[in-house]
């Protein structure tokens, strides 16, 4: 009998999906289309097992390994007709086993090559557990802190959110999609999550043509052009269009205008979840809406088992649900599905924790941690003995952090237990309060360890669930008995370091007065504890810079670097009762050595439109140790018939020096990519004029586009 050439790995892959398409009856079409969680899982969303059947194209969050996988693909495989595999997926967001710091955190490294690295590593371990396909990662621009998802994404600005979107995609599908350690990303949400209406999660986006362009779709443009195969819509409705029946977004942007090839899937219900945003309650339109929009996967609701029947009628029309089909085809050939559709259960032990991934971890998370205050040079702490106090003091969880997938608490490191590790002093540790609440009872314990020690670090912050999907919160600020415990100790009068373990960034006003010394550690992973005793203790020299303004209160959002010029300056337009400014901007963070910047040295001060101009300075290292410089390069426009942000990063690079060294960084400007603005059809507008070249907001240089005419 002659094989089916979607059956043979010779053929092409375009030539495989048509053979296989043309072989499916309706509803095995609608069953592909369809994605259900199995197992018992700690989701109370899961709606738990008894639903599969052999034909379903994906399962998703189960946490039951590669031989329970491999048992449900064995009778996808040869219970149906076809032996079309499942693809499973799973929320790798920032680590499988091993747990790296979290996005947020990773964006401060501003170091892509080393998320990379990371994603690489996570890849290979998520493949051992079982999984061809992490939603990951999660590109939403965000500047509510009050958003319990803005520790999921990489800040606050679109540039830096595409550059590590790129990062994460290479490092998760490698060079070879079909590699048994690659696999398949999936950038999400899309789109515009991040602007949820009073940083509540579910809500309703208010989205212009202009923000959407400006902010929100050039991070996902960056990670189609990496390469990204799959898409999440997103929750949002997005000035009146959910996102997951939103044509313009999911085929006339992301198939017509970027040519994206790959699959969408909605997010968790979102299919049915249209009723309740008002749409339709109806389950056809339902299905209708979403994939004529261009939605081609239904995750979890199977709204989509509605599609034979909406076929026969001629509700819906067969071409829409085989484009579809189609799609979800292309990607399982590519990642080679249909020729290793099970996972390799022999690797399990191996896999996971590897001294690689680990160093991995570590050297990421050294990265991230953020120097917001050294006033009196308390760090690197130089101590006999040291009371560590506060309730992130000894606990795992909150260096998790949320969508912490497989990791488990004990294979981390506290930032008690890296102290223990690294410092041959006398180590008094109490935990003095919890996170929460009124009771003060740990506070003697505390001080008794403050005052028979040198020097104290206090370790506040958030607990790892209070961030992350439907952890929105009204004020981000730490709860007073955390504040009243700083007061306590301080009252001792030793040195105090506070540290930081946080998702969202905090409402810092009346606690930065108070101390002298600030290390933000965010949510560190795995090897957090590790990272932030090397950093207390000078191992390291901290160089992470806010990927994220800290607004002063909850009243002061949104405040985040890139907003434009109001009409009024100076005292005008600021608040009455409070200082106006951010607590700390982004880009703000210190080093235990400082750095010199000399003038920007430009190619030229006049450009014509298809010239190039050549910006360079040099960077020098001032201090008496090494470390190491995160250069931004910002640009401003101060005349431009569609105003413009005060100042827009276009570049970033992270260079290393050693104590005295001098460096020049250089970036070539085509006036296009970098001193274009988008319109509000995504168009690019080049308007000839004065600009401005900020580097790190600290050397200046002006130079003109002359008119293409002149
Ligand atoms: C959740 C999240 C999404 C996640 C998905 C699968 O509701 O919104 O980010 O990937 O469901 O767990």
């Amino acid at each position: 009998m002659i094989e089916p050439i979607y059956k043979n790995s010779a053929a092409a892959i375009e030539d495989r999906v048509e053979d296989l398409l043309a072989r499916m009856t309706i509803a095995e079409k609608a069953d592909q289309l369809m994605q259900l969680p199995v197992g018992k899982d700690v989701d109370p969303n899961n709606v738990g097992e008894g639903q599969f059947r052999p034909t379903i194209g994906s399962l998703l969050n189960s946490r039951m390994g590669a031989a329970v996988h491999n048992m449900y693909q064995k009778r996808a495989m040869e219970e149906s007709r076809l032996g079309i595999p499942i693809i499973f997926g799973q929320d790798v967001i920032h680590g499988c086993v091993t747990l790296y710091p979290q996005s947020l955190a990773q964006a401060c490294s501003f170091r892509p090559e080393l998320v990379r690295a990371c994603a690489r590593h996570s890849a290979r371990e998520s493949v051992a557990k079982g999984y061809h396909w992490t939603f990951s990662p999660m590109i939403d621009v965000a500047r509510d802190p009050r958003w319990g998802r803005v520790v999921e994404g990489y800040g606050e600005d679109p540039y830096v959110n595409g550059r590590f979107a790129e990062a994460a995609v290479k490092g998760y599908q490698g060079d070879d999609l079909s590699a048994p350690d690659s696999i398949a990303a999936c950038l999400k949400h899309f789109a515009g999550y991040g602007w949820s209406e009073g940083g509540l999660d579910y809500v309703y986006t208010d989205i212009s043509m202009r923000t959407l362009w400006e902010s929100v779709l050039p991070p996902y443009r960056c990670g189609v052009e990496a390469g990204a195969v799959t898409i999440m819509s997103a929750f949002n409705d997005i000035s009146g269009t959910p996102a997951v029946a939103n044509r313009y977004l999911l085929t006339e942007v992301l198939r017509e205008q970027w040519g994206f090839d790959g699959f969408v899937v909605s997010d968790w219900g979102a299919v049915k979840q249209l009723e309740n945003q008002g749409m339709t309650a109806d389950p056809d339109k339902q299905t209708k809406y979403c994939l004529e929009a261009g939605n081609d996967m239904d995750m979890v609701d199977q709204v989509y088992a509605n599609i034979p029947e909406l076929v026969a009628t001629g509700t819906l029309d067969q071409v829409v649900v085989d484009e579809a089909v189609r799609r979800v085809l292309r990607i399982k050939f590519r990642l080679g599905l249909f020729e290793n559709p099970y996972f390799d259960e022999a690797s399990q032990e191996t896999a996971y924790l590897r001294p690689d991934a680990k160093a991995a971890a570590k050297a990421l998370a050294d990265e991230t941690l953020v120097l917001l205050k050294n006033e009196a040079g308390a760090l690197p702490i130089d101590a006999t003995s040291i009371a560590i106090i506060g309730p992130t003091a000894d606990h795992a969880e909150c260096l998790h952090g949320s969508w912490d997938c497989c990791g488990r608490h004990e294979d981390t490191v506290t930032i008690h237990e890296g102290l223990k590790q690294r410092f041959q002093g006398v180590l008094n540790y109490a935990k003095g309060c919890d996170f929460s609440g009124d009771d003060e009872s740990g506070f003697e314990p505390a001080l008794l360890a403050a005052e028979s020690s040198d020097a104290v670090v206090l370790c506040l912050g958030e607990i790892g669930l209070w961030t992350g999907e439907n952890q929105s919160r009204s004020t981000i600020e730490l709860p007073e008995i955390q504040e009243r415990l700083l007061d306590a100790v301080i009252a001792t009068g030793k040195p105090v370091v506070l540290v930081l373990a946080h998702g969202r960034p905090l409402g810092l006003h009346s606690i930065d007065p108070k101390v002298d010394t600030i290390l933000s550690v965010w949510q560190p992973g795995t090897m957090g504890g590790l990272a932030v005793a090397d950093a207390l203790l000078g191992k390291t020299n901290p160089s992470g810079r806010l990927a994220i303004t800290f607004p002063r209160t909850t009243g002061h959002i949104p405040t985040y670097y890139c907003q434009r010029p109001p009409a009024r300056t100076g005292k005008q337009g600021r608040f009455k009762n409070i200082e106006t400014a951010a607590i700390y901007e982004f880009g703000h963070g210190l080093s235990y050595t400082s750095f010199n910047y000399s003038d920007i040295n430009l190619s030229a001060m006049e450009i014509r439109e298809y010239d190039l101009l050549t910006a360079s300075v040099d960077v020098t290292n001032i201090g008496d140790r090494d470390g190491a410089e995160t250069v931004f390069w910002y640009l401003r426009d101060p005349e431009a018939r569609i105003t413009q942000p005060v100042r827009r990063l276009i570049h970033f690079e992270k260079i290393d020096l050693a104590a005295g060294e001098t460096k020049n960084v250089s970036l070539t400007i085509s006036p296009m990519e970098h001193l274009a603005y988008l319109d509000n059809k995504g168009k690019r507008i080049l308007e000839p004029g004065q600009f401005i070249l900020e580097v790190s907001r600290l050397a200046v240089a002006e130079f003109i586009l002359k008119p293409c005419n002149a």
